[in-house]
């Protein structure tokens, strides 16, 4: 199949009315679903004391909502672009068939000003997910386009509260205005950093829960460069899925000398249980500069209500398939710095006007250009053991699309496995993964630092 045969997405009109905070949708297995209208356009927001004028959602006044879907039934979006440059709405981490991935070029055409693209899927995994614009994603992204999708378990788990924290930089000026989304220097080293750390688009966030209860704690990283390191104060609890799939053993929580790293794309789920007492709040900190830096609160409220772990129903694992690690075939991927070459062709998706990485040497010629082959060509229902091989000096979280892996072994650190979509190579890091082919399709494969991505860090792997 020609990776450039578009598959084109109804353009049936999207009605967009303005969202909530969380919207669910979902309907039982093969009885058709009631799309969910999602308007990406122009929005303002106050980050600081000022409103931030020149952002991108789903509202005009609001943070993309935290989308709720439910395991094994039909999910429906209609993505209408209400603003003047093209986008591709794309399902981090979901298994969905190649033409509903949302990558531009790969898998559909960009969707132009005022047309709609109609996005269907039947999530297989529960857990924790998120969404991102896939073309103009540097400026899209950058500017407030991240949202957490969850997908719930058939069965409720059990908890009190359910909350999602999306953490996620704004570059703006001490006006509260966006300065340059990126600079040339970033992109070519760690990517540039921004200026204001958020959570919910909230520099203090505070969450209130019920004091005594049991609480599901959503961390998911979307910003376009920061690693985050994460610690969790003032609560017992466990670390309970790393990347949308629950950890066959749950992990203890990070405090500031083994903290959580989160790097872009990454989610964790925690599961805490608060104080009975009110004024006990937990704070969870990323570390900035060597200094823990509250990102975020959880304030227990009202009675005792006197929960207890033991009362959670584990989490079911997913139905992912297993590697043939016995019958794998090998292939080394090398992911390092590449200063020349022209700016990769992204068409209607935003070029950086500059080529700094590549991918086995070769740069990503870009979405749009013409002749790009696969980085690997799978055969379906076999098994792949990838070899990782990170030749720079700067940390790389590398995110394939379509597939579930999971890492074997580093020649760095100890890997306790388990399932994932990204992996965040260490400086000069190799690591294998190992996967098996089971979903068709050509799946884009690159960095999630967007400036690593945008100029010569990506590609894709085809699985026939
Ligand atoms: Cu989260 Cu290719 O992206
Ligand atoms: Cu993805
Ligand atoms: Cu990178």
């Amino acid at each position: 199949m020609d990776r450039r045969q578009f598959i084109a997405g109804s353009m049936a009109a999207g009605l967009g009315a303005g969202l909530g905070g969380l919207l669910t949708a979902g309907a039982a297995g093969g009885a058709p679903a009631r799309p969910v209208d999602l308007r990406v356009q122009a929005a303002r927001y106050p980050i600081l004391e000022t409103v931030t004028e020149g952002m991108v959602s789903l509202s005009p006044d609001a943070p993309p909502p935290v989308l709720k879907v439910r395991q094994g039934h039909v999910f429906s979006a209609a993505v209408t672009n209400a603003t003047p440059d093209h986008t591709a709405m794309h399902w981090h981490g979901i298994r969905v068939p190649n033409e509903m991935d949302g990558v531009p070029y790969l898998t559909q055409v960009p969707i132009g000003g005022n047309e709609t693209f109609q996005y269907s899927f039947t999530p297989q995994d529960a857990g924790t997910f998120w969404y991102h614009p896939h073309c103009m994603t540097m400026e899209q992204m950058a500017l407030g386009l991240t949202g957490v999708l969850v997908v719930e378990e058939e069965e409720d788990p059990g908890f009190d509260a359910d909350i999602a924290i999306n953490l996620r930089d704004f570059r703006l000026g001490g006006d509260g205005q966006f300065i340059d989304l990126y600079t040339a220097r970033g992109a070519a080293r760690g990517g540039t950093r921004g200026t204001v750390i958020t959570a919910n688009w909230k520099t203090e966030l505070i969450e209130t829960v019920p004091a005594g209860g049991l609480v599901r704690l959503r961390l998911v990283a979307t910003d376009t460069t920061r690693i985050y390191s994460l610690a969790v104060a003032g609560a017992e609890g466990r670390v309970i899925a790393l990347d949308g799939h629950p950890l066959s053993k749950p992990r203890p929580l990070p405090d500031m000398e083994t903290p959580l790293v989160l790097s872009p794309g990454q989610r964790a789920d925690l599961a805490l249980h608060l104080s009975g007492s009110e004024g006990h709040d937990v704070t969870i900190s990323t570390r900035v500069g060597g200094r823990a830096r509250p990102v975020a609160r959880i304030r227990p409220v009202g009675g005792d209500r006197k929960r207890s772990f033991e009362e959670l129903r584990p989490l079911p694992r997913n139905p992912i398939s297993e590697p043939d690690l016995a019958n794998a075939e090998r292939h080394d991927l090398v992911f390092g710095w590449s200063p020349d070459g022209t700016a990769p062709n992204n068409g209607f998706c935003g070029t950086m006007g500059y080529t700094f990485w590549s991918i086995n040497r070769i740069p990503w010629p870009g979405d749009a250009a013409k002749g790009t082959g696969p980085l690997v060509n799978m055969s379906l229902g076999k098994s792949y053991i990838l070899r990782l091989r990170n030749e720079s000096p700067n940390q790389h979280p590398i995110h394939l699309h379509g597939l579930t892996f999971k890492a074997l072994q580093s020649n760095q650190r100890a890997i306790s496995p388990h399932w994932t979509d990204t992996i965040l190579l260490l400086k000069n890091e190799i690591v294998d993964i190992a996967v098996a082919a089971d979903n068709p399709g050509d799946w884009a494969f690159h960095c999630h630092v967007i400036e690593h991505q945008k100029t010569g860090l990506a590609g894709y792997i085809r699985v026939s």
